[in-house]
Order: C-alpha cells, then structure tokens, then sequence
C-alpha cells in the first residue's frame, strides 16, 4: 500500500506544482495518474519515488514513513518516460544495473537479469546494445531493468509513448499482466485516457496540481464528479447541452430551446436543489437513441453530418447552439442506414445523463 499526505510541492520561483495531494493506493492494485501536460504527474511519481523532496507532507509505504529515505531504499522499480538505457551497455548489463549498485556480483546479477528478460521475452536480446533494439524492445529492457531487483512497487511514467498504436496495445497487456502476476503495487502516469482506462483499476484525475477524481474507470466514465473530468474521459467526447432547472421542486425538469425534460428518482431530486440555475446536461455519444418522430421528453437535433464508421453510425447536429454527436451501434443503426443529412431533425431520447452546474462545473448528483 502507498499512502501520500498532504502532498506539497513548490518549486523554487514560486511554481506549485502540487497544492495538498492525499492519496491511498490499495496493494496490488494498478493505479493510472492522468491529466493534461504540466498538471503534476510526473512529479507525484518522482516523489513517491524519492527522486524529489515534497515540500511538504509524507509518503508511507504501509505504514512505513518513507518520506526521507532515498529512492535505493525504497524497493521500487521504475520506468521513465524516455527509457533512460545506457547505450555504451549492453542490454544484460543494463537490466542488471540496480543489481550492481546494490553490490550484488557479476554472476549473480547476471544470472537475475537472464531470468527477468526470460519473463518478458528479450532473452535473444541481451548481447546487443541499445541503439540496436526496436522502440517495443527498448522498452521492454526498461521493464527488465525495473523488475530485476523484485521491488514490491513499479512506478511507470508514460512508458509506452513512444510506441505505436499497435504496440501500445500489446505492451499495455503485457505491463498488466506482470502487474498482476507479481502482485505489485502499480502506478502509472499517462494524459491517454484511454490507457489509464484499459489498464488501471483506480484512475486519479488531476488538473493544476490538485486531484479532482479518484475512482474506478467506471465511475469516472459515469457520474464524472465535474466538467474537467466529463471532458477528460471518453472519446468521441461527452456532448454538453445547455439547459436550465425549471418546474417545481416536486416535479422539475430541465429545460433548453426546444425542449423539456422531465427528470425522476434521484437525478429529480438533487436537481430540485438547484432550482433556476442554468445547467450543462453531459451525454455520452452512444447513450442516446435516435427516433424521427418528436415526442415528450425527446430533445430535437438538426442533423448536419451522418458518418459511417464501420462498426457504427455517427450523426451529429446542432442542439439549440450546441454541437451533438450520437453513435449508434449496427443493430440500432440499422433503420438508420438509409439516413441522410438532408433529412432535417431527429429526436434525441437520453438514456443516461449527468447534469452540472454551467458555473461551478459541479455534477449535481454528485453533490452532498
Ligand atoms: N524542476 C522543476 N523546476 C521548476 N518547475 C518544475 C520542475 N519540474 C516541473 N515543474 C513544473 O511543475 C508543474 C508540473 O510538472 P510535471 O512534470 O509534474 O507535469 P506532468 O503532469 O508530468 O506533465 P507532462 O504530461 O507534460 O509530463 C509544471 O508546471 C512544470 O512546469
Ligand atoms: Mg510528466
């Protein structure tokens, strides 16, 4: 288990890089950091690391305080962004290099390095040097090199960004397999929502030093706590209407330019609170049907584009002012085949939706 306190850095010059971080990650679990370029992954993981003193806070390894120790006392492996391999080395030489800085002899370290590059299948590789090596196997001699010494944590920072999509996909699988099979502790930095997705049980979101999410890939992807977190994750991105809460608090609804929307249950009930106040409702491109006929509780779309992706249907249009896509899979895209963007309007049924807040950016039934 890692825990970060109260996790506080500041750069010199006044650049905060992060503002107060609290975060558990579970043993054996898989966690994915995600955001934008310059939010603060990378140094989350170099503190956990130790590679960077936190300004202020505390790092525990269990329970553990290893906030002071140095990065070689922390039993982590790690791969960096740029795999960082010593080209005058050879590949076994590089793999068993946490090996010898603990003082371990050549035969033995040598010996560890076979056994770890037989795991991830580079054993044909270890006499060659790595300006000889593929980018996918460059990358995996990084992963050697981080697993060799057996470290109950592996910390990765973007490790597949300079694969290809293809590989990407096969590293991904193999990373997590390792993960699992070892049963290490794992974080992993990313800004492809995607990965962090397809990899991660838990995904902490950040934005701006801060963490604004941190939850498993289907909570996130379903009831997104804000607006930065709806347009983080899923693509083609979440579509944002523009609405206000309006009727009674027992039976309100959401209304826009041409439409009304009676809400129910809960989502009715947190959305009561909020009486009067202009809304973004959020919907995922393929949780919409699409019907030709208006009716209550279906929200109008100008059709202006109808794609064919092969494995589904995409229209898109204008919802009052805002720019809609809808996806519809092959069975439900059937009758809609035939569909032509000339054909004007079609009527949006919403099947699953988040409501947030146009000024704060917060999901209502998130709230309280
Ligand atoms: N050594 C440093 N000195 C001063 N500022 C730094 C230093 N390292 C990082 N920063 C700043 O701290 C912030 C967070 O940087 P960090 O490298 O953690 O971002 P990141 O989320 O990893 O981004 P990317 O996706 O681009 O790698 C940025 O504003 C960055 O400019
Ligand atoms: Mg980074």
């Amino acid at each position: 288990m890692i825990r970060i306190e109260g996790l506080r850095k500041e750069f010199d010059k006044g650049t905060v890089a992060l503002e107060k971080l609290d975060l558990t990650f579970e043993e054996a679990t898989f966690v994915a950091l995600l955001g934008p370029s310059g939010c603060g992954k990378t140094t989350t993981l170099n503190c956990v690391a130790g590679l960077l003193e936190p300004t202020e806070g505390k790092i525990f390894f269990d329970d553990r305080d290893v906030t002071g120790l140095a990065p070689k006392d922390r039993n982590i492996g790690m791969v960096f962004q740029s795999y960082a391999l010593y080209p005058h080395m050879k590949v076994i030489d590089n793999i068993a290099f946490p090996l010898k800085q603990k003082g371990v002899d050549k035969e033995a370290r040598h010996q560890k390095a076979r056994e770890t590059a037989k795991k991830l299948q580079i054993e044909h590789l270890l006499e060659r040097r790595p300006a000889q090596l593929s980018g996918g196997q460059q990358q995996r001699v990084a992963m050697a090199r981080a697993l060799v010494k057996e470290p109950k944590i592996l910390l990765l920072d973007e490790p597949m960004s300079n694969l290809d999509a293809r590989l990407k996909i096969e590293i991904r699988d193999e990373i997590k397999r390792i993960q699992q099979d070892l049963g290490l502790t794992s974080i992993i930095v990313t800004h492809d929502q995607e990965e962090a997705m397809a990899i991660a049980d838990k995904i902490a979101i950040l934005d701006n030093g801060r963490i604004q999410q941190f939850d498993t890939p289907e909570v996130l992807y379903h009831y997104p706590i804000n607006l930065f977190v709806a347009n983080f994750m899923g693509n083609p991105p979440m579509n944002f209407i523009d609405a206000r809460v309006e009727g009674d608090a027992a039976a309100p609804c959401l209304a826009g330019k041409a439409f009304r929307l009676p809400l129910a249950g809960e989502l009715a009930a947190k959305a009561a609170g909020s009486m009067g106040r202009a809304v973004k409702i959020g919907v995922r491109p393929h949780q919409i049907a699409v019907h030709d006929q208006a009716a209550p509780g279906r929200v109008p779309m100008g059709l202006q584009i109808v794609e064919n992706l092969g494995k589904e249907l995409m229209l898109s249009g204008l919802v009052g002012e805002n720019f809609v896509r809808v996806t519809l899979a092959e069975a439900d895209a059937e009758r809609y085949r035939t569909i032509r963007q000339e054909e004007g309007a079609v009527h949006l049924e919403l099947l699953h939706l988040n409501i947030f807040d146009a000024e704060t950016g917060l999901n209502l039934a998130m709230e309280g």
